[in-house]
């Protein structure tokens, strides 16, 4: 193992370094403060690890994503949202019988409390639906209480089966539409899509195109390493607080528009383009003019200098799924001239800001028939096996302390209060 070595004021101190299973190198700083007296600091977080973690690998420089050692491409082509969702909770991918066993508990554990139909009642028709999730998310915590470790993990499972129901409702909520009961007999994106578009008066079949599709988007926002929301989970979880007050947290972080907030904002920027004429060119001059704080929303990531290839996945299914539904769609043109201006324009190359994920997923979702405020909705339900393996995984780490970082402080220094009379 290599050591790395700093000198402080005159003092030489030696750290020690760690390797991941795909040579990642970080220095563990462990000791610092104890031999220095300063500590490190990293607004944004952009080069701390906060953790040890088996199940993401992320290499930005490349474009290589993989839950549990396996490549997104493979898991988005081979297997099914809830295949994916085991592997990332339980590290493995399942057998047959681990997998009819898990469907029927995410079906078994579908419905939501009666009385929790009514607290729906409670929001303005106006609510924002992550605001509603996050909301409904920490009231479970009511009539699931964690008593033992077991409950965790069944929890897990509630958590799992629940959330589809919850945005769901949500969205019927949204447009004044009773709420359609979870179906046994449907797979976990079909029961989702019918919960969304059946209604009790005529007989709705979920389009074969649309589970695929669904299937596919949320695997391929299962998991992301260390990212904002999920940090925020795990920092939840360090303080021992429930799962759900971890979830409802993630959640809560995922809604900015620098994160999961970012899809519904790409369509808007798609809609506002469009309806000013068409003219791509004028907003990436925008997004490069210091003196706009516009954005090309959907372009860089923190960790992606490559490009994502959840976006080249998702660019694919887009064009496959609007063929196949006969449908298309102006946005999709714009985005692809987004897409080609901004990919051979100096300012992108340079700074390295490549479509992420959110560029290409909301027109899927518009196709899908899924309306825009929705669309943080859906990749937080892509995202929530994720949440829940980072939880179970802090959870089951016997060196895990609670996280707690330090700062340095730039306010004033000791002053004497000034009596008001004299201010
Ligand atoms: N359009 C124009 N300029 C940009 C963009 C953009 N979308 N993104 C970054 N830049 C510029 C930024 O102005 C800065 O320029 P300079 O160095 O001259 O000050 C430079 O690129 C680096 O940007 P940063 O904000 O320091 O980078 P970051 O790593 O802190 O932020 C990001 C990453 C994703 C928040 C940012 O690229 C962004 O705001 N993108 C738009 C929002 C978006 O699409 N978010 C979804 C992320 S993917 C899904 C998810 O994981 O949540």
């Amino acid at each position: 193992m290599s050591i790395a070595k700093l000198t402080l004021e005159g003092k030489e101190i030696e750290l020690p370094t760690y390797r991941g299973t795909e040579e990642e190198l970080g220095i563990d700083i462990g000791q610092l403060r104890g031999q220095t007296g300063a500590i490190t600091v990293d607004p944004g977080f952009g080069n701390s690890g906060s953790c040890n973690s088996e199940i993401t690998f992320i290499n930005g420089e490349q474009g290589i994503l993989r839950y549990r050692g396996y490549p997104i491409e493979e898991l988005a082509e081979n297997t099914t949202f809830p295949e994916v969702s085991y592997l990332l909770i339980y590290g493995e991918l399942p057998s047959k019988e681990q997998l009819q066993s898990f469907r029927e508990k995410l079906t078994y554990h579908s419905m939501i409390h009666e009385d929790m139909k009514k607290f729906f009642e409670g929001y303005p028709p106006t609510a924002h639906p992550m605001a509603i999730l996050s909301s409904m998310v920490s009231s479970l915590s009511t009539y699931y209480p964690e008593m033992a470790e077991e409950d965790g993990d069944l929890n897990v499972l509630r958590l799992l089966a629940k959330v589809k129901t919850i945005a769901a409702y949500a969205y019927k909520k949204s447009i004044g539409q009773p709420f359609i009961y979870p179906r046994n007999d449907l797979s976990y994106c079909a029961n989702f899509l019918h919960m969304m578009f059946a209604v009790p008066t005529e007989p709705y079949d979920v389009p074969k195109v649309l589970e695929d599709a669904l299937n596919v988007l949320l695997i391929l926002h299962a998991d992301h390493e260390q990212n904002c929301s999920t940090s925020t989970v795990r920092m939840v979880c360090s303080s021992q607080a429930d799962i759900f007050a971890s979830i409802s947290a993630g959640i809560c972080a995922l809604s900015g528009p620098l994160h999961g907030g970012a899809n519904q904002k790409v369509l808007e920027m798609l809609e506002m383009i469009q309806q000013d004429g068409g003219d791509y060119k004028k907003y990436v001059n925008l997004a490069k003019d210091k003196n706009s704080d516009f954005r090309l929303m959907g372009f860089g990531h923190r960790v992606y200098k490559n490009f994502d290839p959840r976006a080249t996945i998702l660019r694919k299914t887009a064009d496959e799924v609007l063929n196949n539904l006969g449908q298309t769609d102006p946005m999709l043109d714009i985005a692809k001239h987004l897409a080609e201006v901004a990919l051979s324009d100096e300012y992108f190359v340079e700074k390295k800001l490549y479509p992420n994920v959110d560029f290409y997923s909301g027109i899927l979702y518009r196709a899908m028939g899924i309306p825009t405020d929705m669309f943080t909705v859906m990749f937080a339900l892509g995202r929530l096996p994720g949440w829940l393996a980072h939880w179970k995984e802090l959870r089951d780490d016997p060196h895990s302390r609670i996280y707690r970082p330090r700062q340095i402080y730039t306010g004033a220094t000791q002053r004497e209060i000034v009596p008001i009379e004299k201010r």
